[in-house]
């Protein structure tokens, strides 16, 4: 996580100092004189004019200490966005390129920014300040650590409201971290085991947090079928991953699902290759839903709040489940297997009927479930769907606020209609025309939602990105998707 530090009077010891600055230059009265100098010498004399994103370098010597400064153009305060400011944040992180990381100082000056402004703006920095370096050695790993900041000095008075939001920002956007390692993690290094191990060490650290986590023969006790036929390929057992906050209260509970598929090769209606490859990230949902179980406990929230995961692979062997096959789930419809490759709806559908125990009063869950809604919303958006329409409005004003974004897609009797099977119940594919496929898999889920609030996020866009489209996030690689949105959701909108 980054540490802050605060230094009130001063400079303290930074090498490199990231200042703040509209376009009307006025870029705080606390500047020291040498520096408001260097900056009235960039507006007029070069090409800065702190527009938005707009980045420009220069030094200055105080004390016979030289010191880096770093102006970031903020654009007009009447065009100013979440978005935006957030991205700002995020492109001074990025133009800070390979400057030593050591001591670098932001200067808070709530005369140029409002102190909402800036924490936005800190917080697109935050997310932005992350790099996956597992995977390489050497001179290459060193480089990706040394972009990280592990050390922030706030110069300038930060009102102590202020410090705490910024404390609330620090282990969200560490969460969001979290969620992106999880995900980019390969499948033969997180199996269904490794993922209940992680939470299991989450857990420990956290006393308003316990877990208990079902192996192979739980879910054979349980009936969990469709979780188990779903496995049935692999040579790793599943997992249900179960994480309750605040176990001790009586109340209804929050509950959240998240789809947990260490990885999907589709099954025996395997997917081509090109479609295969990041199907290690078929676990987003789950890393979203640990992130922000892992969130709410640290950030000492008071109400029970339980984190369901039901984790395994979907595969093939000679005993991997068959399209054909009718199983007998959880909640005891029974489920013809149009198609293995929609197997997050049957281990959703195990979890979801398994949550019912805890008489929720509202069910969210989270899965990278259909390429259909990725086709629909591109990579930045999230499909929402529930019958409840103020459940709905809630995710839409948490979105807004978290800057996770999502869209409303229908689900209706027609879709649910549509699942329905010839000789079973329930068909897990549905029409065979594969129209509208993201609502016809949220129409699935609905079967086992036992008639409670309940809402399902399809994150197969947003749970990683391609090329760079949010600056906050990884140039391309995992987003860490879910987390702030479901933090948000469940402490402020629900
Ligand atoms: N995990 C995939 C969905 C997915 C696709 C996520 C691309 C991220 C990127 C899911 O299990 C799946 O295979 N869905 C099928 C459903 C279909 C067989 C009804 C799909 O979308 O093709
Ligand atoms: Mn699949
Ligand atoms: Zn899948």
């Amino acid at each position: 996580m980054i540490t802050l530090n605060f230094v009130k009077a001063g400079l303290g010891d930074v090498d490199v100092l990231v200042v703040p600055v509209l376009p009307d230059g006025k870029a705080g009265v606390q500047l020291p004189a040498a520096i408001s100098e260097r900056l009235a010498f960039q507006l007029k004399q070069s090409d800065f004019s702190a527009k938005a994103d707009e980045l420009t370098t220069d030094f200055v010597t105080i004390d016979g200490r030289t010191i880096k400064l770093v102006f970031v153009g903020c654009g007009e305060k009447s065009e100013f966005t979440d978005d935006g400011l957030r991205a700002t944040g995020a492109r001074t992180y990025v133009g800070l390129g390979t400057v030593d990381k050591k001591s670098i100082g932001y200067f808070y000056d709530e005369k140029i920014l409002s102190a909402n402004s800036q924490l936005l703006l800190l917080e697109g920095l935050f997310l932005r300040n992350y790099f996956d370096s597992r995977y390489k050695t050497g001179d290459e790993a060193k480089k990706l650590q040394g972009k990280i900041i592990a050390q922030l000095t706030l110069v300038g008075n930060v009102p102590a409201d202020v410090k705490k939001e910024l404390q609330r920002l620090q282990v969200i956007t560490d969460n969001v971290h979290l969620a992106r390692t999880l995900t980019g993690m390969p499948a033969g290094e997180l199996k269904p085991e490794d993922l209940a191990n992680t939470a299991k060490s989450i857990v420990k650290e956290n006393s308003n947090l316990e877990i208990k986590v079902l192996h192979k023969a739980d879910l054979e006790k349980e009936g969990m079928n469709l979780l188990l036929a779903v496995n049935r390929g692999s040579a790793y057992e599943p997992r249900l991953i179960v994480m309750t906050l605040n176990a001790a209260k009586k109340e209804p509970p929050v509950v959240l699902v998240g789809k947990g598929i260490t990885f999907d090769s589709g099954g025996y209606n395997l997917k081509p290759s090109g479609g295969m490859e990041v199907m290690h990230t078929d676990m987003a949902g789950a890393a979203a839903v640990i992130g922000a179980i892992k969130t709410l406990a640290e950030l000492g929230f008071k109400r029970k709040v339980i984190g369901i995961v039901p984790a395994t692979e979907n595969l093939v062997s000679g005993d991997a489940y068959k399209p054909s096959d009718i199983i007998t789930s959880h909640a005891g419809l029974t489920v013809e297997i149009g198609n293995t490759d929609a197997e997050g709806r049957l281990v959703l559908a195990d979890a979801l009927s398994y949550a019912q125990r805890f008489s929720p009063s509202v069910i969210i869950d989270l899965a990278t479930l259909t390429g259909a809604c990725m086709v629909a919303l591109g990579e930045r958006y999230a499909g929402i769907f529930s019958d409840q329409k103020d459940l709905i409005k809630q995710i839409q004003k948490a979105a807004d606020i978290s800057g996770d974004k999502v869209w409303p897609l229908p689900l209706d009797q027609a879709f649910k209609d549509k699942m329905k099977g010839k000789i079973s119940d329930l068909n897990n594919l549905g029409p065979l025309d594969r129209l509208a496929g993201a609502s016809t898999g949220a129409a699935f889920l609905s079967y086992f939602a036992g008639g409670r609030r309940w809402a399902h996020i399809d994150i197969a866009g947003p749970s990683h990105q391609s090329k760079e489209l949010e600056a906050w996030n990884p140039p391309s690689g995992m987003t860490g998707y879910g987390v702030r949105l479901l933090v948000e959701l469940v402490t402020e909108q629900l």
